[in-house]
Parts: C-alpha cells; sequence; structure tokens
C-alpha cells in the first residue's frame, strides 16, 4: 500500500491509499464485471459511508441472525479464546467494519495484559477511521494502526508489521463473500505472514434450511434490497453513471450446488447505462441480472479442511445451541 499517513495522536496511525489510485481501481473492476457476460460487480464495493451505514442496519434486521449470533458467541467465550494464546498478544482485524463486537475481545485481553496493539483493515475508510477513533476514545490502553484498503494487497505485500504473538480476527461471515479459491488464497496468505502459534478466529455461518438462510439475504424490509441498489448509486456517484436505480430490482437465492446465497440485480427492462469514468456502456434487456454477491455457507468440517490444507490446525470451536453460526479458533502450525 503506498501510504499517506495521517496521525490523529499517538495512540492511533492511519494508513491509507491516495484517492485517485482508488477511484482508478473501482473504474478497473466495474469495466472488467459489467464488461463482460455473465455480469459482476465486486462485493467489496458496497462499502462506501451509506453502504457502511446500511449494513450496519442490516446486522439490526430480526432476519439477519448473523451478528447476534456471533457476538453472543464472543460475549461467551471471549475470555477463553483469549486465554488460549500466549501474551502479550496483538489484534489484527480483516474486514473491521465499525468493530463493535471486537470490544467484547479488547476488554477480555485487556484484562490479561497491560497494553494492545489493535491493526483493523477495512476497505471502507469511513468505517476504519470512525471505529478506530471511537475505540482510540473508550480504551486508554489501546494503540491503533488502522489500514483503509483492500486485505489482498496489504497481506500479498507484507505491509502489516507487527511484534510477538497475534490473533487475527476474520469476523461477520466475511469468508463467505469470497470465491473458493479466493478464500484459500487469503488464509495461506495470513498463515505464511504469521508464527507458528498465531491464531486464527473465523467467524462463519453454518449451512442451514434455505428458507432462513433467504430470508437474512432478502428481507421484507427492503435494507438488503438499498444495500444493494446502493451499489449502482455508488457508481452514479462517484464513476458519473447514469443508472436508473428504479429499473432494477434485487433478488436473492439458495444455490445448493454452490453451497452459497447468490444475490442479483435485475434490469426490469431494456435500457442502455452509460459509465463514463469506466469508459463503458452497458445495454440490458428486461431480465438481465447483474450478479453482485456470494455468501458462502460451510460445515465446521469443510473450515477445518480448508484451514488445515492453508497452514492451520483446529485449537476449538465454538457455536450456538441451534447450530446457526461458528467461531473457529485456529493456530498456525
Ligand atoms: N467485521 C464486521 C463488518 C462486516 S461487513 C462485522 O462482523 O460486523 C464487511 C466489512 O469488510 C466491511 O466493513 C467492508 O468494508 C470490509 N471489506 C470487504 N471487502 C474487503 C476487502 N477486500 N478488503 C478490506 N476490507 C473489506
Ligand atoms: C459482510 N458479509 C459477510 C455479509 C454477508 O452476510 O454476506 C454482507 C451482506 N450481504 C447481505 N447481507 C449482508
Amino acid at each position: 500500500m503506498t501510504a499517506a499517513t495521517s496521525g490523529f495522536s499517538e495512540r492511533f496511525v492511519l494508513h491509507r491509499d491516495p484517492h485517485p489510485a482508488r477511484v482508478a481501481t473501482f473504474a478497473e473492476d466495474v469495466r472488467a464485471g459489467l464488461g463482460t457476460r455473465p455480469l459482476s460487480l465486486s462485493p467489496k464495493y458496497f462499502y462506501d459511508d451509506l453502504g457502511s451505514a446500511l449494513f450496519e442496519a442490516i446486522t439490526r434486521l430480526p432476519e439477519y441472525y448473523l451478528t447476534r449470533v456471533e457476538r453472543d458467541l464472543l460475549a461467551t467465550y471471549g475470555r477463553e479464546i483469549a486465554g488460549s494464546l500466549d501474551r502479550p498478544l496483538e489484534l489484527i482485524e480483516l474486514g473491521s467494519g465499525s468493530a463493535i463486537k471486537t470490544r467484547i475481545l479488547i476488554d477480555a485481553i485487556l484484562e490479561r495484559q497491560p497494553r494492545l496493539t489493535y491493526h483493523p483493515i477495512d476497505i471502507s475508510a469511513d468505517a476504519v477511521t470512525e471505529s478506530s477513533l471511537a475505540l482510540a476514545g473508550a480504551y486508554e490502553r489501546l494503540r491503533i494502526v488502522a489500514y483503509a484498503g483492500d486485505y489482498f494487497p496489504l497481506l500479498r505485500d507484507k505491509a502489516l508489521k507487527t511484534n510477538g504473538r497475534v490473533l487475527a480476527l476474520f469476523l461477520g461471515s466475511n469468508i463467505g463473500n469470497f470465491e473458493p479459491a479466493d478464500a484459500r488464497e487469503l488464509l495461506q496468505l495470513l498463515a505464511a505472514a504469521r508464527h507458528p502459534g498465531d491464531g486464527l478466529l473465523i467467524g462463519y455461518d453454518l449451512k442451514k434450511d434455505p428458507s432462513i438462510l433467504e430470508l437474512a439475504y432478502d428481507d421484507p424490509t427492503g435494507v438488503t434490497a438499498a444495500f444493494n441498489k446502493n451499489l449502482l448509486a455508488r457508481i452514479n456517484r462517484e464513476l458519473g453513471g447514469d443508472f436508473d436505480l428504479g429499473a432494477f430490482r434485487f433478488h436473492a437465492r439458495w444455490n445448493e450446488a454452490r453451497g452459497a446465497v447468490e444475490s442479483f440485480l435485475v434490469s426490469e427492462r431494456q435500457q442502455r447505462v452509460r459509465v463514463p469514468v469506466a469508459g463503458l456502456t452497458v445495454d440490458f434487456e428486461a431480465g438481465d441480472a447483474i450478479h453482485t454477491e456470494s455468501s458462502y455457507k460451510f460445515t465446521r468440517e469443510e473450515i477445518v479442511a480448508l484451514s488445515n490444507d492453508c497452514g492451520f490446525a483446529e485449537k476449538k470451536t465454538y457455536t450456538d445451541a441451534a447450530g446457526r453460526y461458528a467461531l473457529s479458533l485456529l493456530l498456525v502450525v
């Protein structure tokens, strides 16, 4: 990451990519995704300021149980998890978002050691800045070295500097948004960057009745539809696009063969859309679909097998009584 570093205080440092480079990457990815069929957009672009706020609204929906169940698991087992690793610990978090649940682990770690360094990484500069400022204000014994950017290049470039024993967090079923080959690469990069005995706490949604999953991803309030449509609105705002948001409908369905809920924005009519900054014109027929996101679901065995292949061993897996969601604590071997 080419980092322009802006200091807030001695306890908060933020590394971020320059703005023109971010817009250029967004334009290239939109051109690649909408310039060929099947049409697709990367879910990592959901999270501008409004998108991050809409995601937070999703976490409050009765149908979206994932965040609540994960928070309860952390509240019940957070101390045990923190106590499973040597101290002093440093924390890394991939896709930290609002980092509200992270506070449970920060509390548990600070009960065992006087100070803690926390490295949140998030592609949303707004989310990582706001959450870091809030944390720096709430915890005097916390030092924050934050990164606004995509965690793939950061890990590939080995740009993350840590000291001593590390616990990496990959919460919120974030792993589910990656195609299997990318999820594998991410875990391999993480294992390669860490030392034997370092931990990875991974939160994932368990396979279950498809009707429960489809309701979680296509809520009757329409918040998830707005979260998806904001991606088109963001293309309009940042790349000069002329998407008519009213001419697309949202649709999510369980794909049994892939083990994922797949989300789409479907064109309601024949229409032409222009995105000047991406040098793109797209002609839609009625029914043409843009794939916006896959949310893969797993069994514990699938996660353990994948993590074993990538250089981790399972220390312990925690699940709720209803078997909806799991947290696996993995150790680098
Ligand atoms: N961990 C939080 C937030 C989950 S939402 C929770 O459990 O509630 C997913 C987060 O990952 C968002 O904040 C988004 O901005 C971030 N994100 C998505 N793709 C990313 C990528 N490739 N690199 C860095 N951050 C990413
Ligand atoms: C962040 N990510 C794991 C969420 C998920 O469940 O796939 C994003 C989301 N999409 C729709 N609702 C929530």
